[in-house]
């Protein structure tokens, strides 16, 4: 990556008069993440080396067995915001609650909350496949001065002022949004920055990628099935290649550059399918609309969906705009 090219720093502070909020607290929430990123990535690079494979041994609230990176990566990005005391409240996939933040000097003053998916595809971590952290911020509703409440972590996707991804593969690249469009930056390792190395990424309006767990097939909806079989189906561009990485962070990106469609839709034996609304569905979601993609649980835009529980599920289908409403007018027939 040459020297030449824009780093991450660099174009933060050059858009930040571009965010309507220009007070520059979102300036330095988003050098937080990308430094707490710089640190997971050094830690997940040394996967095999160290002690850091393998389950930690606690379940987390989901239902899952926390991996001893689930649980570093959780406690990277927390103390990494709360140190600097940036944020005024975070939620996490690997937390109960919502963790609400304050010091003397702040006294709730701050104006942000984040939710996280701090490691996400951690059944990868322990075969060396890419892995990867997702983000999403949104300005608190309640009033400044006061702690902040579950209300502001149970916004809808659409009020969200930015969100990302770290994507820790082949290299490490941190993807992000605040709303004017889509941008990826790749870290040069040897020197620790991430350098602008994907301006302005958008999803190909169609695409011959689709990912999904077809092992649950036999449970999926009817108007799933269906889509399925369309894909595989000769005629045209068709059959689609078959790609499914089991992240999906990195299952996303590949889809953001190649032209694909993600699929994660309820099941007979999972009612409202798997993925988290407010850590990876809203994100992921705004991220695809801001690069021309989009995002719906089959029925309904993902970012209109107004959340009940911090770790409520949601079906979700996302990627190239005509693939996911191909995948929409088949739910709708079935
Ligand atoms: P996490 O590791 O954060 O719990 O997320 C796992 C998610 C997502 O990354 C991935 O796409 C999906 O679970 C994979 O689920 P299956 O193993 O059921 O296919
Ligand atoms: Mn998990
Ligand atoms: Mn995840
Ligand atoms: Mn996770």
């Amino acid at each position: 990556m040459s020297g030449q090219n824009k780093t991450l720093g660099e174009f933060i502070i050059e858009n930040q008069t571009a965010f309507k909020y220009t007070t520059g607290e979102l300036t330095r929430l988003l050098n937080s993440i990308r430094l707490a990123a710089k640190v997971v990535n050094h830690e997940v690079n040394k996967a095999g080396l160290v002690d850091i494979i393998g389950a930690a041994g606690d379940v987390n609230i989901q239902g899952e067995d926390q991996q001893k990176l689930d649980v570093y990566a959780n406690d990277i990005f927390i103390q990494t915001l709360k140190k600097r005391n940036i944020v005024c409240g975070i939620a996490s996939e690997e937390e109960d609650d919502f963790i609400s933040i304050n010091s003397q000097d702040s006294n709730h003053q701050n104006k942000y909350v984040v939710l996280i998916d701090p490691l996400d595809g951690s059944s990868n971590i322990d075969v060396n496949v890419s892995v990867g952290t997702i983000f999403s911020v949104y300005r608190r509703i309640t009033p400044v001065g006061s702690p902040v409440t579950i209300e502001d972590f149970l916004q809808e996707g659409h009020q969200q002022v930015a969100a990302g991804y770290i994507v820790y593969g082949t290299s490490t690249m941190l993807v992000y949004t605040t709303g004017a469009g889509v941008n990826g930056f790749t870290l040069n390792p040897a020197i620790g920055t991430f350098y602008l190395s994907h301006p302005d990424m958008s999803f190909p309006e169609d695409g011959n990628i689709y990912s999904c767990n077809e092992g649950n097939y036999i449970h999926f909806p009817q108007g799933i099935k269906d889509y399925i079989k369309y894909c595989q189906m000769e005629e045209g561009d068709r059959p689609y290649t078959s790609r499914y990485i089991g992240s999906l962070v990195s299952d996303f990106h590949r889809n953001m550059i190649k032209g694909g469609i993600y699929l994660y839709p309820k099941s007979s034996k999972n009612s409202k399918g798997k993925l988290r609304l407010l850590y990876e569905c809203n994100p992921m979601a705004f991220l695809a609309e801001q690069a021309n993609g989009k995002a719906s649980d089959g029925f309904t835009r993902i970012m209109d969906i107004k959340p009940t529980e911090l770790h409520e599920r949601v079906p979700f289908i996302c990627g190239s705009k005509n693939m996911v409403e191909k995948a929409e007018e088949f739910e709708r027939n079935a």
